[in-house]
């Protein structure tokens, strides 16, 4: 059986990047998956945060996600914390986790930065969460922007040396990521060759979901470019990073790709092309926007969907947690 797994931090908002690497393929992967849509706040206290803003921010992601398209009927939607085994299976994990495996993970230097040895045990340890939340399902699939290959390589590295160590060879799937659409790395609007993120200081370099008409199309306009006219080829984008970025988020919204982009407006000044990727922005994102900020105003019906998501993905995870203490020697009542 087929079941994905995927999550957001509840971290500041959310953004375009977010959005295109992630959001929109659970939208269209819903049909054809039983899915499994988590807001991961235990990974968003390996930050600083603020108790109040993160409390907000679980609902904002929820918001984010039904307004989306995501229906919290069909599939399982619900914040990680409410379910207890995603913490326990954690630690089981932690137990055969190599720490050699954790000093590759490129995230955690970025992360860290200068000040390592300050940095917090949870941030060095978050790959590990992360492999939890999966295989606590047992998902096969997991769709993500390119940003968490890395991560998902290693939550196959320790389902399978679960596996291995138990002796119990299919117990765990290892799960395939899914990075899919045009637009698997949307990059920083003021610097082409940085991820778009929520912890840059410029909310020029992003497009928040809950940006209003007027903000995206600010944005793009003030958005680095080069000099040079869009070119005929997808090729000829390689070394514009900036040029590649808009052409590669126009794709993905109008759901497209580079070259038909290319097509239509090669030869086109930035100023004109901009003011299409304007348009469109604002008629794929105004309605999400819209839906957010009425959902955000029924905190009933947010605090409901969450609830009954976490029953939901709390039966499966008891279900995998009493079988991983059996394999692993512990008693249970
Ligand atoms: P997070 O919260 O940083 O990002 C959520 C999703 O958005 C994608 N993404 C992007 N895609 C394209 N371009 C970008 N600039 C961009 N920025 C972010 C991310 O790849 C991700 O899919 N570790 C995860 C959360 C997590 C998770 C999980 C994901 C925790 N447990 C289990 C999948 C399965 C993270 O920090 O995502």
């Amino acid at each position: 059986m087929n079941r994905i797994f995927s999550g957001m931090q509840p971290t500041r908002q959310l953004h375009l990047g977010n959005y295109l690497g992630a959001l929109k393929n659970w939208v269209r992967l819903q049909d054809q998956f039983e899915a499994i849509f988590c807001v991961v706040d235990l990974h968003a206290l390996t930050i600083d945060h603020d108790p109040e803003t993160l409390r907000n921010n679980i609902r904002a992601v929820t918001a984010a996600y039904v307004a989306a398209g995501i229906d919290p009927e069909k599939n399982i939607l619900f914040n990680q914390s409410a379910v207890p085994g995603h913490a326990e299976l954690n630690w089981i994990f932690a137990c055969h986790t190599p720490l050699g495996w954790l000093n590759r993970m490129t995230q955690f230097k970025e992360k860290a930065g200068k000040h390592r040895e300050n940095a917090v045990l949870g941030l060095y340890a978050y790959p590990v969460l992360m492999a939890a939340d999966i295989l606590l399902y047992k998902a096969t699939h997991v769709p993500v922007g390119e940003d968490q290959k890395q991560h998902l390589e290693l939550a196959r590295d320790i389902g399978g040396a679960f596996n291995r160590y138990y002796k119990r060879d299919d117990f765990f799937p290892l799960p395939e990521p899914q990075i899919l659409g045009e637009a698997t790395r949307v990059m920083s609007l003021r610097d082409g060759t940085k991820k778009m993120s929520k912890s840059d200081e410029s909310d020029y370099s992003r497009i928040n979901l809950t940006d209003d008409a007027d903000t995206i199309a600010l944005k793009i306009r003030k958005a680095k470019t080069d000099p040079e006219p869009l070119p005929e080829t997808v090729e000829e984008l390689e070394k514009r990073p900036e040029a590649d970025n808009l052409v590669t988020i126009y794709a993905a919204l109008a759901d497209s790709s580079r070259s038909a982009v290319l097509a239509e407006h090669a030869g086109s000044q930035f100023s004109g092309f901009k003011s299409a990727l304007a348009d469109l922005a604002v008629a794929k994102l105004g309605p999400i926007a819209a839906e957010m900020k009425r959902l955000m105003d029924e905190r009933t019906e947010l605090d409901r969907i969450l609830q009954r998501g976490a029953e939901r993905a709390g039966a499966i995870a008891e279900k995998t947690m009493g079988e991983v203490k059996d394999i692993v020697g512990l008693l249970r009542y």
